[in-house]
């Protein structure tokens, strides 16, 4: 049978991470969370002292960066997140991550990669591809409420403007902005449960495939 490759994008907070890792569990495919180079990066550079916002210094970061050992817990989290968004917008780091995105999509048993640039420079020829978004409010308002059950305690507002900002920086940065594939089907998750986006996501996916 012919391998399948699906390709999820969209911004932060909107749900993608959830939806992706059960749509490659319902499908079994191979799973990647491409956001997690961009975390390793930005948290390599950080402790080694470098500028993040210099392209020379990030660049051999990104090349030298060891897939197997991305630890994924350590990566997760607002700072992390902002690191990323910083050092994913050189062109030579993005660079240096794609063959390893290519490679992974291009496994046998198929494969599912969630990031920002999936569909449009990763796996154009995806065969299947969603854009997952949610208003910026909706969105600031899921995090604020899972950071509170996690007993942190942070403010809407402040969570809203920073939703707002990695909105800013991810689609006005010249190499890879956030966008849509001409291709993609968009999924607005704002008014949707998690199983809704779902069923929802399996049905745009067993009506393509
Ligand atoms: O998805 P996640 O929040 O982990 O991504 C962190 C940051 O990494 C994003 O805000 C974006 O700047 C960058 N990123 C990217 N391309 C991807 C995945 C993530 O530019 N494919």
């Amino acid at each position: 049978a012919k391998t399948l490759v699906i390709a999820i994008d969209g911004p932060a907070a909107a749900g993608k991470g959830t939806l992706a890792k059960r749509l490659a569990i319902h499908y079994r495919l191979h799973y990647l969370d491409t956001g997690l180079l961009y975390r390793a990066v930005g948290r390599k550079a950080q402790a080694a002292g470098l500028d993040l916002d210099n392209p020379e210094e990030m660049t051999p970061i990104a090349r030298d960066l060891n897939f197997h050992d991305i630890d994924e817990p350590s990566l997760r989290g607002r700072e992390a997140g902002e690191l990323a968004s910083r050092v994913a917008a050189h062109s030579g780091v993005r660079q240096a991550l794609n063959a390893f995105q290519r490679e992974f999509a291009a496994q046998p048993g198929g494969a599912l990669l969630d990031g920002r640039d999936i569909g449009t420079v990763i796996c154009p020829d995806a065969d299947v591809k969603i854009f997952v978004t949610a208003s910026a409010e909706v969105r600031a308002r899921r995090r604020t409420d899972e950071l509170n059950a996690k007993g942190r305690t942070v403010v809407y507002e402040r969570i809203l403007e920073e939703v707002r900002q990695r909105d800013d920086r991810d689609s006005n940065r010249a190499v890879s902005p956030l966008k849509a594939a001409d291709d993609a089907h968009l999924l607005d998750t704002s008014e949707l449960s998690i199983d809704g986006v779902f069923r929802k996501a399996c049905s745009l996916i067993d009506a393509q495939i």
